[in-house]
């Protein structure tokens, strides 16, 4: 039986069957965070604004033990989105429940690139983009760059590096491309542009792709390229901070390839920094608040165009000349496990809790 009588803060998530791991992870999120609260997960289409109901599941929390049953509940007065939705739909359920719903932009790499490079300070980071709508676009990025990465725009498939293709030229006519197939990694080569383009005209026909000009990252190793993983959130006071922050290390020799198989190695922000910078403090810690700043740049940016964002996974790149590059912003962030600190496992319900005690306050 639902009981809780604002007794512990109830936070609404709503999930979707294409997330799935972010729905797998919301007991996990309540068992880490430090105090009791309610949490009534629920997909969109369940929401009955006529009833102001919504049928899912509640975890409660009580204690530090977590129970959890399924029913039809008030709709919660702060929601938590981890799902694809449409954007009118969310202002129809704020003002008819009066309730506020956070990270509410579920955006795609072509819209998220659009709103930094109308910003002068990201469009410096931004790596050179276009929308593919012929082969034009393809062929002048390739002979402009020799190296350049093929992503889809739609946020279902391009998420977990699918979809990604490092497509490059050798010798003014041979095209080399790699990908990631499940654990795979890929290797194809093509004797021309044409041939390349006969291949691929399919796949590109089917999903809206950008093709990006590749950026070569400082090395790890031998020749390994490398990022830079920044999960962000707002926290308890409702300000940005950064929850976790480390280096990537690709092992498959091309990029960093999220997901199944997962193809990278993990490394702690200072460690992967004062080896770069062989263990010069102030180089590592300038450049930890050079990542730090643009982060926020990044966060802010969301804030002044008017979006209520709270939880952003931040892909970035250090060039060899020690230039930062935004390869990818991810609106639906999947938390990082031990052993790389990662407080976006909590942050999300701490934030939920603040606005909560502000509607209690106002
Ligand atoms: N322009 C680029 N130059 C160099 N490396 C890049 C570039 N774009 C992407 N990469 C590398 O490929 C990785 C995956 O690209 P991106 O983040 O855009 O795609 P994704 O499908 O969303 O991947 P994921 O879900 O794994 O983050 C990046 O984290 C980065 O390491
Ligand atoms: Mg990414």
């Amino acid at each position: 039986m639902y009981t809780n009588k604002g007794k512990t803060p109830v936070i609404g998530i709503c999930v979707s069957k294409v997330k799935r791991d972010l729905h797998r992870i919301v007991a996990e999120r309540l068992k880490r965070y430090p105090c009791d609260a309610t949490l009534i997960t629920f997909r969109i289409e369940k929401l009955n604004l006529e009833r102001q109901k919504v049928q899912g599941t509640c975890f409660e929390k009580k204690e530090g033990k977590i129970e959890h049953y399924q029913g039809s509940f008030p709709i919660p007065k702060v929601l938590y989105m981890q799902s694809y939705a449409d954007p009118d739909l969310f202002k129809k359920i704020e003002e008819s429940v009066g309730c506020i719903i956070f990270n509410n932009f579920i955006f795609e790499k072509w819209q998220a690139w659009n709103l930094f490079a109308s910003n002068k300070t990201l469009m410096s980071h931004l790596p050179d983009t276009k929308k593919i709508c012929t082969e034009i676009e393809l062929k002048t990025s390739l002979s402009l760059y020799q190296d350049v990465f093929l992503k889809p725009i739609n946020p279902v498939k391009g998420h977990s590096s699918k979809g990604i293709v490092r497509v490059k030229l050798i010798n003014e006519e041979n095209i080399k491309v790699i990908y990631q197939k499940g654990h795979k990694i890929i290797l194809d080569e093509f004797q021309s542009f044409n041939s390349f383009w006969s291949s691929i005209q399919s796949t590109l026909a089917t999903n809206s792709y950008i093709v990006q000009q590749s950026i070569e990252t400082i090395r790890w190793g031998e020749e390994k390229p490398t990022d830079i993983r920044m999960n962000m959130n707002k926290n308890n006071k409702g300000e940005w901070t950064v929850s976790s922050l480390f280096a990537r290390i690709a092992l498959n020799g091309s990029h960093v390839a999220a997901g199944r198989g997962t193809q990278y190695l993990p490394i702690e922000i200072k460690q992967f920094l004062s080896l770069h910078f062989l263990n010069d403090e102030i180089k590592t810690t300038a450049m930890i608040n050079a990542l730090t700043n643009l982060g926020h740049k990044i966060c802010q940016t969301f804030d002044q165009s008017g979006y209520h964002m709270a939880d952003l996974g931040i892909d970035l790149g250090i060039d060899k000349s020690e230039q930062l590059w935004i390869f990818e912003v991810n609106p639906l962030p999947f938390p990082f496990a031990s052993p790389i600190r990662d407080d976006s496992w909590i942050k999300p319900l701490e934030y939920a809790r603040y606005i909560l005690e502000k509607m209690t306050n106002s």
